[in-house]
């Protein structure tokens, strides 16, 4: 067959070995990972048909496992080498199924090995290759791979000699099975993950099912080889044989306590090692249970991607993401959208998480086309279903880790999905089927939304429901649990709601929680060391910047809607009221005696006291109340905080898991009477512009651009259109129609220091009056505003900000307030009430596409420090400060554009609107829109701040 006709053969890849599970054995395994001699060229028909002993001498090089498209690669390739493109849910290519394109780049690879014996067996592992690859061992063709993100072994035994092996690879781009692989990502090629050469000893365990069950206090245990095998669990005294059943007393696993046992597996010439957890997962009754127990999965979505090598996360960087999730409180991974390294899930076992294996399967693109000729439905592509979820089942099937078997993502619906829980269901019974994509929930075991919103799961937990056309498919669905297996879009500046929807999980046992979308972005580093996004490397067609929605960044570096989602995810919630203290538990399967608590009372010099406080252990779901050894003192904050008392695998003791705050500084007043003279001179200073009425001096401090700010730089969720709502126009393109963009103003009277102006976008008539009364207490300088629309209107302010700047640059900012990060009206969990300094470069948030960001709530106090010199703001607002202008983030398409401009730009907002995740999914909560009405507020300006520490 021509590699053409090849590429187009939608079935499974040819001459692979049955697959078998992930094992750790004693037998010999050769780790071929490294640099390899690679040739790119732009398309099949161009392909030198010199295929299996090319010679390599002028080849570039290229790292497995890669990408073989990233930037960073560029020097060691050293010849053109693709590049990667992004499309979210549309092909890349036209829908001619099962053909590939003629624009289908081939990546050539090939290496040599050397062995100084021959194994009597051994086989050739791919655990992931991106594309459609050939395989040919010292000429000899051993087969062809598809499935990216799903091993293929191959017998290699005849073709392997003493010495130099020389192993060639072939791989296309594109073939029949780009069309199961349209998941929202980088279309990026390449050997992706390990390829080993594995010794199989005769006799040995090719492979290995370790059944497991856990009820009542018993686990229970049958383990299952293809040849008669002994089976020990040491710690539990289990001596016996494959095919027995083991019933012994045993602690059980849970994301919460991810108990495991060494289990050795062994034939006369093998040895296997298991680490296994006893468990059993439940549907019934319609709440999802782990050993009997209501679960609530706190989850993320991860990706597989790295900055530099694409596709390929080194271990390292894996092992650091998966202790970041459990420091941030989440205990379950969704792998979106396929089944993930391996290593993934030893780590999920050992560190406790729940994991929902997802099946490498999108044909998402189809949707577009009302879903004709989906392969998830046509013959034509059963074979190949079933062979992936057979793949990926057999695979994983001993991690106990895993609670839920996904078919794939957005692949509409179809008689191959339903075969394929048939066979999922048949070869596991111990685990659900979970796909989001049957709405009706036909062939699945638990109901799986994405982006419901706050509403509808509030209808969902009360079984209220809309009914379901077929009377018996809705009993059925009424009787399952409910998740959404993605929620929350983590697209820039949000999600705002994540409260909300956590105690709307929390509120019914029927919710068995969900899982944001998603943990990572996918920024692609380019060769100038940049941050890029989609349609940065020429894509034809591309979506943008929608690749970048996560919740760290590409480097893995916490955005602040990580640390919202760690005190919204909080298992324990700490309740400070007097000289008490409340501790409600909300882990399912342990008490809380592996925490300490302790807690510091702080004032604006510094800590007044702090101790430590004895909690009992609260059971699951328990709550206790203790004294507080010493009560807060006015003036101060007493905080409390719950922390990990003995290190673990992913955090240090002492780690901070909740806290709880109680305060007793008294609301913002002004107690001196203010005076507002006749003229406009007051004191102290504030010098005003006779002829605009601004300022252009406050406390002594230059001022300039004085001005009412209605806008925002438009973070992502603007752009969205909110799901669900009439209003089919985005915040962006509504708050543009009205000019909030580019107000101008008017200066209507300066009445004595009382400064009346008139505000509005061009060409339109929703005037706003902003009335500024400057006054004095005696030492510093009091502005009453007004800020009042002038007609009546429903339309929505982005804010209503007092926008400013500093004519130098103030380094830094001090605050009494909420901190020490971000907060908008539905975000900001994270923060609590102190005293907080920060950098002014290190306010806004870095997002790979500027937007508004970096805005601190709950203001009191506001210190812009530049040496010496201060600039102080208190009354009750919430400030930015950023070194560049709003317009200036808001014309940025890339964060490498934005730089100071040597000056400090600040905004005190009276009002702000919610950030919502409209980018995906819902838009912002009722109560946290900002409709336009009048405010009021006083402010006082100094240039002393109150904190004494320069
Ligand atoms: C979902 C999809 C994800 C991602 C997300 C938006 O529909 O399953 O893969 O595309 O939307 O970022």
């Amino acid at each position: 067959m021509s590699l053409r006709d090849d590429l187009a053969d939608p079935r499974p890849g040819r001459g692979g070995l049955p697959p078998v599970a992930a094992l750790e054995s004693d037998a010999p395994v050769l780790d071929l990972s490294g640099v390899w001699s690679f040739r790119w060229t732009p398309t099949v028909d161009e392909a030198p048909d010199d295929m299996p002993s090319p010679d390599t001498s002028g080849w570039g090089r290229m790292p497995v496992p890669a990408s073989w498209v990233m930037p960073a690669l560029d020097e060691l390739a050293a010849a053109p080498h693709g590049s990667p493109a992004y499309t979210n849910v549309r092909y890349p290519f036209p829908l001619d199924p099962p053909f590939p394109p003629d624009a289908n780049p081939v990546g050539d690879y090939a290496t040599v090995f050397e062995l100084d014996e021959v194994p009597e067996r051994a086989v050739l592992r791919f655990e992931g290759v991106e594309g459609a690859a050939t395989v040919w061992l010292n000429g000899v063709e051993l087969g062809t791979t598809r499935g990216s993100r799903l091993p293929t072994s191959f017998e290699a035994t005849p073709s392997l000699q003493l010495g130099a092996n020389r192993l060639d690879v072939r791989v296309a781009q594109f073939s029949a099975a780009s069309y199961l692989e349209d998941q929202d990502e980088w279309w990026a090629p390449g050997i992706i993950r390990e390829v080993t050469l594995r010794t199989r000893p005769v006799g040995g365990l090719d492979d290995v099912f370790a059944r497991v069950g856990w009820a009542d206090g018993v686990g229970s245990l049958l383990v299952e080889t293809p040849v008669p095998a002994t089976v020990e669990v040491p710690e539990l005294g289990i001596q016996g044989s494959s095919g027995e059943r083991f019933e012994v007393p045993a602690e059980p696993w849970s994301a919460e306590s991810p108990r495991l046992y060494e289990t050795i597996v062994s034939t006369d010439t093998e040895r296997v090692v298991l680490r296994i957890g006893f468990r059993s997962v439940s549907v019934a009754g319609g709440v999802l249970r782990v050993n009997g127990v209501a679960i609530k999965l706190r989850g993320v979505n991860r990706h597989e991607h790295h900055p530099e090598l694409g596709r390929a996360v080194p271990r390292k960087v894996m092992d650091a993401e998966l202790a970041l999730m459990k420091q941030h409180n989440v205990n379950a991974i969704r792998t979106s959208h396929y089944p993930p390294h391996p290593a993934l899930l030893d780590a999920a076992d050992r560190l406790g998480f729940y994991v929902i294996d997802e099946c490498d399967i999108e044909t998402h693109g189809f949707g577009d086309v009302g879903w004709r000729r989906n392969p998830s439905d046509e013959p034509l592509w059963r074979e190949a279903y079933l062979d992936r979820a057979a793949r990926m089942v057999e695979r994983d099937k001993n991690h106990p880790s895993i609670i839920l078997w996904s078919l794939g993502n957005e692949a509409g619906t179809g008689q191959n999905l339903r075969a394929m829980t048939e066979w999922i269901h048949d070869r596991d019974p111990s685990r659900p089927v979970h796909y989001e994509g049957d709405y009706d929930c036909e062939y699945v075991d638990i109901w799986s939304r994405m982006y419901a919103s706050h509403a509808e799961v509030a209808a969902i937990a009360t079984r209220d429901e809309p009914a379901l056309d077929d009377p018996e498919l809705d009993a059925r669905r009424r009787a399952m649990p409910f998740m959404q297996c993605e929620y929350a879009h983590a697209m820039g500046n949000g999600p705002g709601g994540l409260s909300e929807y956590d105690e709307l999980f929390e509120g019914s046992e029927r919710i068995a929680g969900g899982f944001i979308w998603e943990w990572l972005e996918h920024g692609i580093r380019d060769a100038a060391g940049r941050m890029r996004y989609g349609g940065d490397f020429g894509e034809r067609v591309h979506d943008g910047n929608f690749v970048i929605d996560g919740l760290v960044s590409a480097d893995r570096e916490p955005r602040p809607q990580l640390e919202d989602l760690k005190a919204v995810f909080a298992p324990v919630v700490l309740t400070v009221a007097g000289a008490s203290l409340t501790v409600r538990s909300r882990y399912d399967v342990i008490d809380t005696a592996h925490l300490s608590f302790d807690w510091v009372i702080e004032r604006a010099d510094g800590v007044v006291s702090r101790g430590s406080v004895d909690v009992p252990a609260i059971p699951p779901r328990g709550s206790a109340t203790v004294a507080l050894p010493a009560p807060a003192v006015p003036g101060s904050v007493l905080t409390v905080s719950a922390r990990l008392a003995e290190p673990t695998e992913w955090a240090p003791a002492g780690h901070e898991v909740a806290w709880g705050q109680e305060s007793l500084v008294a609301p913002a007043s002004f107690p001196q009477a203010p005076t507002f003279p006749e003229a406009l001179e007051v004191t102290p200073a504030v010098t005003l512009d006779p002829r605009t009425g601004t300022p252009t001096s406050i406390a002594g401090i230059p001022v300039a651009d004085w001005r009412l700010e209605l806008w925002r730089a438009p973070i992502d969720n603007d752009f969205g259109v909110a799901w669900g709502e009439a209003e089919r126009r985005p915040l962006e393109e509504r708050w543009r129609a009205i000019g909030l963009d580019q107000l101008a103003s008017r200066l209507v009277s300066i009445d004595g220091s009382t400064v009346t102006t008139r505000v509005g976008g061009a060409g339109r008539d929703e005037l706003v009056e902003l009335i500024c009364r400057w006054g004095s207490d005696g030492s510093a300088v009091l502005l009453d505003v007004t800020v009042t629309p002038l007609v009546e209107t429903d339309q929505e302010w982005a804010r209503v900000g007092l926008s400013f700047t500093l004519p130098t640059a103030f380094a830094g900012m001090r605050w009494f307030g909420l901190g020490p990060g971000q907060g908008y009206p539905d975000t900001g969990q994270a923060n609590r009430l102190g005293w907080h300094a920060a950098a002014v470069a290190d306010l806004p948030v870095p997002h790979v596409r500027p937007q508004e960001s970096g805005s601190r709530r709950g203001v009191r106090e506001v210190a812009f420090t530049d040496g010496a010199q201060r600039f102080v703001a208190e009354g009750e607002f919430a400030v930015t400060g950023r070194p560049w202008s709003t317009e200036a983030v808001a014309s940025a398409t890339h964060a490498d554009e934005l730089q100071p401009d040597g000056r400090t730009h600040v905004v005190l907002d009276l009002a702000q609107y919610g950030v919502g995740t409209a980018a995906c999914g819902p838009g912002v909560l009722p109560d946290y829109r900002l409709f336009a009405h009048p405010i009021t507020a006083t402010l006082r300006f100094s240039s002393t701040d109150s904190s004494p520490a320069a």
